[in-house]
Order: C-alpha cells, then sequence, then structure tokens
C-alpha cells in the first residue's frame, strides 16, 4: 500500500464553498487531511461542510473576506487555533469576483485594479500569512497557488486576470527558493476551463462542445481533477517537486489563444 503522508496532516482551501475549491477540499478529505474551508458566503460555506464532512473527517469553516489583508492572519490563527495546525494550504480564491469577462478597452479602472487585488493580491496576503506560520510552527507544509491556463497564452476577455495569474506563477517560485530552507514547498496548479457548476450553467452544450474540441484531450476538467492534482502534489509523492506550475488543462495551454 502506498501511504500519500496526508493522513492526519492539516488544510485549509479558500474559496472552498463550491467549485473547484469544493472538489480539492474534497479530496484532501478523503487522503485523510482535516478540512478548514474558508469563503465569504456563508451559506455556500455551510452547505460544502457538508459535503466534505460526509468524507469522515473533521470540517471547520471561516467565514472571510480574504481582499482584506488582516483577513488571512486571522484565517490562519483560526484553522492553528482550531484544528491544531496548518500543513496544506491552499490559495483558490480568484477568478474575477463577479464581474464578466471584458475587453481592455470596454473595462474600467475599477475592474482592471479589482481583478488584480482579487487574484494577485489576495493569494500574496494569503501565503505571507501561511507562510509566517508554517516558519513559527516549524511545520515543513506544503503551499499550492491556484493560476489559470490563461496565465501563459492570451485571453483578450480577461487581460488583467492573465497578467495576475502570471504574477502568481512568478510569487509561486520565488516563494519555493525563499522557503525551501524552512522544507516548505510551494506550488501552483493551473486549471483550464473547468466544468463548475456556475461554468455549466454559463456554457450551453454546443459551447461546451466547442471548448472540448479546443482541447488536446478532448475534454474539460472537473473540479475533482484538480482535487486530484493537488492531493499528489501535497502529498509525499511530490516530495520533491517545488516551485513548478502544474497545468490541470487537459493540454489547453498547448495551443496559442484561448477559444472565444
Ligand atoms: N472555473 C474555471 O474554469 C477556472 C479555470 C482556470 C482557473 N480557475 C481558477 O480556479 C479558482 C476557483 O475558481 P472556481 O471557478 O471554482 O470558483 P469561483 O472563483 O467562482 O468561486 C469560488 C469561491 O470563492 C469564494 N470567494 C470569491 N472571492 C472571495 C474572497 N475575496 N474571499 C473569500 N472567498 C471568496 C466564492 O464565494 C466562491 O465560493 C480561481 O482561482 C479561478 O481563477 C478557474
Amino acid at each position: 500500500m502506498i501511504d500519500l503522508g496526508l493522513t492526519g496532516r492539516t488544510a485549509l482551501v479558500t474559496g472552498g464553498a463550491i467549485g473547484i475549491g469544493l472538489g480539492i477540499a474534497e479530496w484532501l478529505a478523503q487522503a485523510g487531511c482535516a478540512v478548514a474551508l474558508v469563503d465569504r458566503d456563508p451559506d455556500a460555506l455551510a452547505a460544502a461542510a457538508t459535503v466534505v464532512a460526509a468524507h469522515g473527517t473533521a470540517v471547520h469553516t471561516v467565514v472571510a473576506d480574504l481582499r482584506v489583508p488582516d483577513a488571512a492572519v486571522a484565517m490562519v490563527d483560526d484553522v492553528v487555533a482550531t484544528l491544531g495546525g496548518l500543513d496544506v494550504a491552499v490559495n483558490n480564491v480568484g477568478s474575477l469576483g463577479g464581474r464578466t469577462p471584458t475587453r481592455f478597452l470596454d473595462a474600467t479602472p475599477d475592474d482592471l485594479a479589482g481583478i488584480v487585488e482579487q487574484n494577485l493580491l489576495v493569494t500574496t496576503w494569503s501565503c505571507h500569512a501561511e507562510a509566517r506560520r508554517m516558519v513559527d510552527d516549524g511545520t515543513a507544509g506544503v503551499i499550492v497557488n491556484v493560476s489559470s491556463g490563461e496565465s501563459t497564452r492570451p485571453s483578450v476577455t480577461m487581460p488583467t486576470y492573465g497578467a495576475a495569474k502570471a504574477a502568481i506563477n512568478h510569487l509561486t517560485a520565488t516563494l519555493a527558493v525563499d522557503l525551501a530552507p524552512h522544507g516548505i514547498r510551494v506550488l501552483a496548479v493551473a486549471p483550464g476551463t473547468t466544468l463548475t457548476p456556475v461554468v455549466r450553467a454559463a456554457f450551453d452544450d454546443a459551447t461546451v462542445a466547442r471548448y472540448e474540441a479546443a482541447h488536446p484531450l478532448g475534454r474539460l476538467s472537473e473540479p475533482a481533477d484538480l482535487g486530484r492534482l493537488v492531493v499528489a502534489l501535497a502529498s509525499d509523492l511530490g516530495r520533491a517537486v517545488t516551485g513548478q506550475v502544474v497545468f490541470g488543462d487537459n493540454g489547453a495551454h498547448l495551443s496559442r489563444n484561448r477559444p472565444t
């Protein structure tokens, strides 16, 4: 039997109430972690806690809007006080923060700055609080940032999103070097278009088929695909891996542009 080394570990997942974050939380729970779900939506969080707890692990919820810098510190303090430590931190909050994809010339200054805040700044504050706590506690933990396939290729309706995710890739590499002496690994996973309930509701069948055809593997990811990937990287299977951006996108990044 292979021991993944995650049994009895503690994990947090930001934006864990729905979609990819919930898929990751479910897989970490199945791998044996106690899981903290962090989200700004209390109703979705309560429903997600029931789903994750069904895997038989301890579940804790934290309601927070992580755009506030101090919220990340409070989140980590809460998780460590409740679950007894922090071994795996998955920084999954991102997307467009409730905005719709917009061409650069049509975006407002608030759109442009808000998307950078929602992705780069939220991930930065979260990494900062998590890394400080892991170092203070002497925990050789793992931090996984959720990036995007759009970090490496043009997506003209999401210009600052792709740029902010590319900056997250760079932050990931830099922190991997800086935190390596503490035994902390820092990684990023880059989903392609993923059939979360929100994405599936926004795509008609013809759009799903067109997107599938644009992916070398001919399929779109499900949230559980990212869950599998995070478990592999955060577990002992990934113990030699740090600083990498791993694309869980069915090969989408190998094509030059996002389908429109
Ligand atoms: N869905 C996709 O196709 C796709 C593709 C590539 C990358 N991604 C990335 O995957 C991650 C998850 O995306 P998703 O589509 O599963 O879900 P999502 O981004 O739509 O929402 C996930 C959860 O995050 C919470 N949230 C949003 N902003 C928050 C904040 N500031 N503080 C606390 N909680 C907040 C929401 O309440 C929600 O429950 C994001 O980083 C996104 O950029 C998604």
